[in-house]
């Protein structure tokens, strides 16, 4: 299977904020906490808030609309196990991130 890493953006764009990116069909969201580069589905699992206006705190986000948390540094669990956030792999050479996306 061909490889299917994507740039998603420079590392200095982030300064602390989630960022988006529309990728073909996908809305990628990424951001970077605690000094790990994370990236993630843009739609919360449960009704499709809009992840990257999320409360950030360490590595949890709070979607905006329901409240519901997800953390990153553990692959995007629902901390009372609802719906996990689809994440992605990235990869980080020099400044630039990229994501692995898999059809
Ligand atoms: S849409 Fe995210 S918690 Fe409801």
């Amino acid at each position: 299977m061909a490889s299917n890493w994507q740039r998603l953006g420079n590392r200095s764009e982030l300064n602390a904020k989630i960022k988006c990116v529309q990728l073909g069909r996908k809305k990628v969201a990424f951001a970077e906490l605690q000094g790990k580069v994370y990236a993630f589905d843009s739609l919360c699992p449960h009704v499709f808030g809009p992840m990257e206006r999320s409360e950030v705190n360490g590595s949890i986000l709070t979607c905006p609309l329901h409240g519901w948390r997800f953390d990153l540094a553990e692959g995007g669990r629902e901390i009372h196990d609802y719906r996990g956030l689809k994440m992605y792999e990235t990869k980080v050479e020099g400044e630039e991130i990229y994501v692995h996306l898999s059809e």
